[in-house]
């Protein structure tokens, strides 16, 4: 089969062609139509994860995809043959990745049955990006009105949160880069603002001179976060899906932190789905490329200005 992988830790992604999988006992063998790209996935090739889980070498990329099972393992109750799939695949070994025409994956894992009217370029960018989301406002625990200032809103995650924020009747003010602007406000942003901008503090104060409700930051670390974090008002809550909360910043005013950890489940999945088919969810697919282009197009994904979620058609 065609994949996209390393041969060793921070290697140049390469296309291969590599043996198709066998499930073993509680697996199946999904066919993929497409995956997504995610941080995580040049994370895990840069060694995030070596030393705690093991790895397979060549190491093929990807954690996102959506397919259709092609054979199930012994003792596989969940899925059976033809079933239309997507989710969130990492397993151990790492390497067995989604960036290929085929996966296997422990049945066990955030998987679910592909919505109808849902494609497989759609479904293949839901998993990491809208799970996260999920959970980062699900931790929030926002009521209607109140509002969120979300950092680096245009990317993966922040194009689910948005959304979701916004369906919640939460107030969602949406901070990137200017030409993210109209793409923010379709989404549902309540406000835009312009995350290049010296002014953002002042722009956030107009509307909120006590502060904002919630900071969800999707991008910032360190001083950048601590800065931010300023413009929540006391005994609100700030999050970080970059592990940027630490106590020294909750102590002061009565803040409440949450470094968002997002436990991949399939009943997470259901509800993404449950949004997406009552027309409660747009799938942010801004790019597509094919599979035999991932290489090339590795450099440019990684210097960042995408928006939204860019999916891999298998
Ligand atoms: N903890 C968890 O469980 C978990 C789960 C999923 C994701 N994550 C992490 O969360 C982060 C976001 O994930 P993602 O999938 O949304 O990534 P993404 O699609 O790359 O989006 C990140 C967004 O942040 C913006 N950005 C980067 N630096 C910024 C800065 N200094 N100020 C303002 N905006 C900035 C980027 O804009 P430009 O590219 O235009 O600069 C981009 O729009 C990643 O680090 C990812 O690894 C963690």
């Amino acid at each position: 089969m065609k994949a996209v992988a390393v041969t060793k830790f921070e290697g140049t992604p390469e296309l291969m062609e590599l043996p198709k999988p066998t499930p073993g006992p509680g697996e199946i063998l999904v066919h993929l139509g497409a995956a997504s790209v995610n941080p995580y996935d040049w994370k895990i090739m840069n060694g995030i994860l070596d030393g705690k889980m093991p790895h397979v070498f060549p190491l093929v990329l990807g954690v996102d995809g959506a397919g259709v099972v092609e054979a199930v393992g012994s003792g596989v109750s969940r899925f059976t043959v033809d079933d239309s799939v997507f989710g969130q695949f990492i397993h151990a070994p790492v390497g067995i990745g989604t960036y290929a025409e085929y996966v296997v994956a422990p049945e066990s894992l955030a998987i679910a049955q592909r919505p109808r009217g849902m494609y497989n370029d759609q479904a293949a960018v839901v998993p990491t990006a809208g799970m996260t989301a999920l959970v980062a406002l699900d931790q929030l625990a926002l009521t209607k009105g109140q509002s969120v200032l979300i950092i680096g809103a245009a990317g993966g995650v922040g194009s689910f949160a948005v959304q979701i924020g916004s369906n919640a009747g939460v107030l969602t003010l949406a901070a990137a880069r200017p030409a993210h602007r109209d793409f923010l406000h379709k989404l549902g942003a309540s406000r835009f603002l312009d995350s290049t901008s010296s002014h953002l503090a002042e722009d956030v104060r107009i509307g909120y001179p006590d502060g904002v409700d919630a900071l969800l930051d999707l991008a910032q670390t360190g001083p950048e976060f601590e800065r931010t974090t300023a413009l929540v008002r006391d005994g609100g809550v700030i999050a970080s899906t970059r592990g940027a909360v630490t106590e020294a910043l909750l102590t002061s005013r009565g803040l409440r932190g949450v470094n968002v950890d997002m436990n991949p489940k399939t009943e997470l999945l259901d509800r993404l789905t449950a949004m997406y088919s009552t027309g409660n969810l747009r799938i942010p697919v801004e790019q597509k490329i094919p599979l035999a282009a991932v290489p090339d197009a590795v450099a440019r994904i990684r210097e960042g200005g995408n928006r939204g979620k860019i999916a891999i058609t298998i």
